[in-house]
């Protein structure tokens, strides 16, 4: 019988232990514990409960203590690029002119697997060092980028779900690929990454334009032999973009439909962005349980438009917050919640830290279907957490002394925090990112081996 590895952290913690169906209220929904005691077996949460007296007899080398320190969930990022990391901040264009400018030709060079094994590295330490534990990750056309990106995931332990871009017409021609090429290749990927370890395949058709109907045919294909893969895709983002889809397709009835027809609605499909859908659109998300991610970051540098939050309860779509690195401007969750809540002043809604960090939690494990693993600390949950400082400068001290409860502290986070407000990062029951060190810090936290 092997050993069971033991870990035990005393801190603050905040999550919300149940699903939630309406915006009123999640304040009281939320668990907080202002002096708690995580417990973790072999990678999975054990419990979660308050310090007691009676915990005093666990030796200090028992117990990681974190006093004064905030723990949440891991964040989940439900809408990345990966090859886009070296190209964010670029100036001056809007969603297409943007596409063909800066950002073809930087996934261009993802044909060469050195370069994407370099930039699989740096960015899964850009997740880990905001406190991402988990994100839904476009590649580029070129397997290699997807096989470089699930290797260095796997290495980390990361439940991270991903997909090579599958796209055949108006892109440049070192990007495009014949749809049975796109098949066959998918395929193959699918084979050797879905499913294994923490790792899941999205089908990621870039979006309608570049995807003439063979190619959606092959997808849906694709989904049909593999119905638990995910489907990743864009949708409705930009009124130009819009216009152009439906002279593309003039047989279908909008955007969506163009997914929908193809079969490609549904529980595991995620569309990036959502911003200018129509009635039957909003309905059609819902009927088919599809989620949406919701780009604040994004939608804001690229002048497209703003997300409708007071909308997407009413219509009760799943949804999960998404940075959309590169066109998003940052890959801290913080820093994403600070522009979502701008979004929502733009339209009169206001958006409460208690929201906001239940989309970046178990509202965007739930866009991602996988709820039921992580998002908080129940019982049985795999031990995916960021361990937060809750003031790291003069300003954020003064400001947070100047707060009276938990919500306030968490606001004053998503207004003025940033990556420096990222201690720890722990996935699969590790510490693998602390700052102190600005390194990859496998092991770096006691765990005490005990008897199984
Ligand atoms: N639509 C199609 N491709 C992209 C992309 O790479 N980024 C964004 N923001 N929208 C897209
Ligand atoms: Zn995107």
């Amino acid at each position: 019988m092997s050993d069971s590895v033991v870990t035990r952290l005393r801190a603050s913690f905040f999550d919300f232990p149940a699903l939630a169906d309406q915006p009123d209220g999640l304040a009281d929904q939320a668990r907080y514990i202002e002096d708690g005691l995580l417990t973790l077996r072999d990678g999975k949460v054990v419990s979660l409960e308050r310090w007691q007296p009676a915990h005093q007899h666990l030796e200090s080398t028992q117990v990681i203590d974190l006093r004064g320190k905030l723990i949440l969930p891991g964040f989940v990022d439900t809408h990345i690029h990966y090859p886009q990391t070296e190209m964010i901040g670029a100036f001056g264009e809007q969603l297409l002119e943007w596409l063909n400018q800066y950002t073809f030709p930087v996934e261009s060079q993802y044909h060469c697997a050195a370069h994407a094994a370099r930039m699989s590295a740096f960015f899964l330490q850009q997740l880990l060092a905001n406190g991402t534990t988990t994100a839904l990750v476009f590649g580029t056309v070129h397997p290699q980028s997807v096989d470089a990106l699930f290797s260095a995931a796997e290495q980390l332990e990361m439940r991270l779900i991903a997909g090579k871009v599958m796209m055949d017409r108006h892109a440049p021609p070192e990007l495009t690929e014949t749809p049975a090429q796109s098949y066959q290749q998918t395929r193959e990927l699918i084979q050797r990454w879905h499913q294994r370890g923490r790792l899941g395949y999205a089908l990621t058709p870039r979006f309608a334009p570049t995807s003439s109907p063979q190619l959606l045919e092959k997808v849906q294909q694709l989904k049909n032999e593999f119905p638990d893969t995910w489907l990743h895709t864009h949708l409705s983002e930009n009124q130009q973009e819009i216009a152009w889809v439906k002279t593309l397709f003039p047989a279908h009835d909008g955007y969506l439909d163009v997914y929908h027809q193809h079969q490609l609605t549904g529980k595991r499909s995620v569309f990036a962005h959502c911003l200018h859908l129509e009635d039957r659109e909003w309905q059609c998300l819902h009927d088919t349980d599809s989620a949406m991610a919701f780009c604040p970051t994004s939608n804001l540098f690229l002048g497209s438009g703003l997300f409708n939050l007071k909308r997407r309860w009413q219509q009760r779509v799943r949804m999960g917050m998404g940075t959309d690195v590169g066109a998003g401007t940052t890959f801290n969750m913080l820093q994403t919640l600070g522009e979502a809540y701008k979004v929502g002043q733009l339209q009169q809604y206001k958006l409460s830290a208690a929201e906001a960090i239940y989309h970046a939690t178990l509202g965007g494990a739930h866009a991602l279907d996988l709820d039921d693993k992580i998002g908080n600390f129940n019982p049985g949950k795999e031990a995916d957490f960021v361990v937060i400082d809750p003031a790291v400068s003069p300003l954020q001290q003064l400001r947070m002394a100047n707060s009276d409860d938990i919500h306030q502290r968490l606001f004053v986070l998503m207004t003025l925090g940033d990556d420096r407000n990222i201690a720890q990062t722990w996935v699969n029951g590790k510490c693998v990112w602390q700052r102190e060190s600005h390194t990859h810090a496998q092991g770096c936290c006691q765990a005490t081996k005990l008897p199984g």
